[in-house]
């Protein structure tokens, strides 16, 4: 039945879910997220057509996220989008179970990590391999892990950042901050809240981040950045009246509002630096660090960084896809 077994590399991440099959690349990618009917637990719906009902649903449908700061918070929910997202993949017709390798951030507990490794034989996977979210990163951009030459990653997902320095294939020191995407949209729906009085809810925060989050003005006095907006009409319920009301954001703005979500992210990758071996230090010093997740996607965030620790700061090609072109790699491998 050789032939028939497919391997499959998974990135179940806090904001999305991604699945790799062997000789075919990414053929997933959604939100995780699950809608159910909270008095049955019926399904309701996964992945995209689940998170445009968050903070939409009427009072018996609740959308969850079964991942909270990186790990699994709800581990039946998490059960049911491996599931599902598996057997969309994968043609079940072809009755061998699949190889999976799955990621799971730095430093978690072996509870968590037995969490994990369930979930994914729950969904069927004859063998189970877990590998660590930012070696899987590092391969998926791009990076020769296995080279005696010390590299930095820094993958800022949805619920956690991790920062990791990889030499001969293996980490050498890492940290796993819980601060990440998720802490920048509370952050802008808490400033809009304070300074317009007005309440929008996370997915609003969230096209607020796409749109205008920011880490320096700088990128925008880039000329090709010209055209960027820097400003945005959004549209909340007025905390006093209770009515619809619309305010325009600048880039500024918003700068101010996650100012604090950066500065922790910057002072984190100062921390493990700090605790890199000297030889390392220097690799480090050559070639850079590499940005990858979706928060490498803040604007200026680069530049930002770069200012703050008198590194070159990369950003990985498809930084959303790191994770998982990674994991796909390995179980390619596997
Ligand atoms: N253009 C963008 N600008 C800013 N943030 C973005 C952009 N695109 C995506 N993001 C943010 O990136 C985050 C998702 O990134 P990613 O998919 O890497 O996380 P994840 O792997 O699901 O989470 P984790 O690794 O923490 O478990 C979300 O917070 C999302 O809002
Ligand atoms: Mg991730």
């Amino acid at each position: 039945m050789g032939f028939l077994s497919n391997s499959v590399g998974i990135d179940l991440g806090t904001s999305n879910t991604l699945v790799y099959v062997n000789k075919k690349g990414i053929v997933i990618n959604e939100p995780s997220v699950v809608a159910i009917n909270v008095y049955n637990n019926e399904v309701r719906a996964v992945g995209k057509d689940a998170k445009e009902m968050l903070g939409k649903t009427p009072h018996n449908i609740e959308a969850v996220r079964p991942l909270q700061d990186g790990v699994i918070a709800d581990f039946n929910i998490a059960k049911v989008l491996i599931k599902y997202f598996i057997s969309k993949a994968l043609d079940y017709k072809k009755l061998a179970k699949p190889n999976i390798v799955i990621c799971v951030p730095v430093g978690v507990t072996s509870i968590e990590k037995k969490a994990v490794l369930e979930v994914a034989q729950n969904a069927g996977a004859k063998n189970v391999k877990l590998v660590e979210e930012p070696m899987a990163a590092a391969i998926g951009a791009g990076i020769d892990v296995g080279a005696a030459i010390g590299n930095m990653v820094v993958d800022i997902g949805g619920g956690t950042t991790e920062i990791a320095v990889i030499s001969l294939g293996g980490i050498v020191v890492s940290d796993s901050l819980r601060v990440a995407g998720d802490s920048l949209d509370i952050e802008i729906k808490d400033y809009i809240k304070w300074k317009y009085k007005l309440d929008i809810g996370v997915s609003t925060a969230e096209k607020i981040k796409h749109e205008l989050g920011n880490a320096c003005q700088e990128y925008y006095e880039i000329p090709e950045n010209k055209e960027i907006p820097t400003t945005m009409t959004i549209t909340g319920r007025d905390m006093v009246l209770g009515l619809p009301r619309s305010i325009e954001l600048t880039n500024e703005e918003i700068r101010e509002a996650i100012v604090e979500t950066i500065n922790n992210i910057v002072s984190g990758v100062k921390r493990c630096l700090e605790r890199t071996p000297p030889e390392l230090s220097s690799d480090i010093f050559s070639n850079g660090i590499y940005l990858t997740g979706g928060g490498a996607l803040i604007k200026g965030l680069d530049i930002f960084m770069e200012k703050e620790t008198g590194l070159k700061i990369k950003i990985a090609e498809n930084p959303l896809d790191c994770v998982a072109l990674g994991a796909g790699k390995l179980c390619e491998d596997m």
